[in-house]
């Protein structure tokens, strides 16, 4: 039997594949996660009349897994045909988690360290559909999740440290794999992970006097030019998920 979470993540999750996985979808973007597992699990129960012509776009190796398990065909992002005008949106949908959704839908990811293959499909896609149990919604980023997670190139880790102090995280640190592996976590892409904490981040670029405070798309912006960055764990802007499914304990969403 499932766990109250479990049923929560599942709930979200065949909602969302029931509402937003249309018959004529070809390309299909799979996040990385827990609740993930159940998107896969619901797209896989559909008759395979309805999904032998998709292709699933994985952002990792966790999900292209799980896309293979399923007996799904999977390809890499980087092999989709471009057509020149608009063609930038070439994926129908995407589906994947998130660590943490404030209400203006800005997103924190890379729990699981697949953020930067997570935020390449859903740019890549003309609708991101998030799904994530009640314990994610929260009134700002940073307030129950503690930290943005950072892809970087490990030859940067000081100097990335040492920018994310200055932009005032008062403790950056590099994550590392223990228990199960001394030293740090190597993304799929090769790269370390820092989690940089900062105070709970202010939704929007409204002007504020809480000067502690960042912005959303501000500190984005400021942390991806630091160099040795490869990606920030936080979703703004069109970045953004159109909507975003809250699975509850009950099964209901
Ligand atoms: C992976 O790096 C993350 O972005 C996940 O999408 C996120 O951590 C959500 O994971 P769960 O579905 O396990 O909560």
């Amino acid at each position: 039997p499932l766990t109250p979470l479990q049923a929560a993540k599942r709930a979200a999750a065949y909602h969302a594949v029931s509402d937003h996985l249309l018959p004529n979808h070809t390309y299909v973007g799979i996040g990385s996660g827990s609740t993930i597992v159940y998107v896969v699990e619901a797209i896989s129960t559909l008759p395979r009349s309805l999904t032998s012509h998709m292709t699933f776009l994985t952002t990792g190796h966790q999900s292209r897994a799980l896309i293979y398990d399923a007996g799904l065909r999977y390809t890499n992002i980087d092999t989709l045909p471009l057509d020149g005008a608009g063609a930038v949106r070439m994926l129908d949908v995407a589906f994947d988690g998130a660590d943490e959704v404030d209400a203006e839908l800005n997103v924190i990811k890379g729990g699981g360290a697949c953020l930067f293959q997570e935020k390449l499909v859903v740019v890549s896609a003309k609708k991101f559909v998030c799904v994530a149990d009640h314990r994610k919604l929260s009134p700002s980023l940073l307030t129950s999740f503690p930290s943005i997670p950072v892809e970087i190139l490990p030859l940067s880790t000081q100097h990335v440290l040492a920018s994310l102090r200055l932009l005032g995280s008062p403790s950056p640190t590099l994550r590392s794999g223990l228990p199960a592996k001394a030293g740090p976590v190597i993304t799929d892409n090769a790269g370390f992970i820092v989690d940089a904490p900062f105070p709970p981040l202010l939704p929007s670029q409204e002007p504020s006097d809480e000067g502690s405070r960042h912005d959303v798309a501000t500190l984005a912006k400021r942390i991806k030019e630091i160099v040795g960055v490869v990606e920030v764990g936080l979703f703004f802007g069109a970045q953004k998920p159109a909507v975003v499914y809250f699975g509850m304990d009950d099964g209901g969403v």
